[in-house]
């Protein structure tokens, strides 16, 4: 008779935080890593990685409850390429990912902070782009999406003249998998705006 698969009590990474993540430590292979920031309760990041098996996932949110969920959905659904990571997301793109490491980085639904004064605390800014240049890999992707308009000009000026990327399409089984803001969003009749840059 086979063991049945031990199922890990949990999927929430404590590294040390004033190193970089080793991500063959981390997952005990070589498989290309996607990353997302903000996760939520991970209504896109379940889905994605059972989907693409043969990569490995991170998921970044500050708040410990939606990690938990996230982490639950990926023991439940015996995902053993998903990890969980509760820091800021800016802090983990500037100083946890290694330099020329990842083939994803995803960012859905952002805080738009819509009021003028706040725009500085937007997470999708210049130094945004300057440090996914720096942390994907050459053919690596950033995958964006948006509720709000403004925002969405803001993200494409943001990447407007970097000559390390260039806008493509969003991949259609990318498309397919939506998250719980975006299904929000879309019931209100608010459509999606997606942005979709290649690390050349
Ligand atoms: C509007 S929700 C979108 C969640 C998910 N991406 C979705 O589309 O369903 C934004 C998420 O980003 C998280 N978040 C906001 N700022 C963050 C930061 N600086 N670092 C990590 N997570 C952050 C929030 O806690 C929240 O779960």
């Amino acid at each position: 008779m086979t063991a049945p698969p031990v199922v890990p009590e949990s999927w929430i990474l404590c590294p040390d935080i004033m190193q970089r993540l080793d991500f063959p430590a981390l997952f005990g292979n070589e498989y290309p890593v996607e990353l997302e920031l903000g996760a939520g309760d991970g209504s896109f990041l379940a889905q994605w990685a059972a989907a693409v098996p043969d990569h490995n996932f991170v998921g970044v949110e500050r708040l410990l409850g939606r990690l938990r969920k996230l982490d639950r959905k990926a023991r439940r659904a015996g995902l053993r390429n998903l990890r969980c990571l509760r820091v800021e997301g800016s802090y983990v793109l500037e100083w946890m990912v290694p330099q020329g490491s990842l083939a994803g980085l995803h960012v859905y639904f952002p805080d738009p902070w819509p009021k003028r004064r706040h725009w500085k605390r937007r997470l999708i800014q210049r130094r945004f782009a300057e440090l996914a240049a720096a942390a994907l890999v050459s053919g690596g992707h950033v995958f964006l999406r948006t509720d709000h308009e403004g925002y969405f000009e803001a993200i494409q000026e943001a990447f407007a003249g970097m000559p390390e990327f260039r806008a493509v399409p969003v991949p259609q089984s990318l498309l397919a998998v939506t998250t719980d803001f975006e299904r929000d969003f879309n019931a209100q009749g608010i459509p999606t705006r997606h942005a979709t840059y290649e690390r050349r």
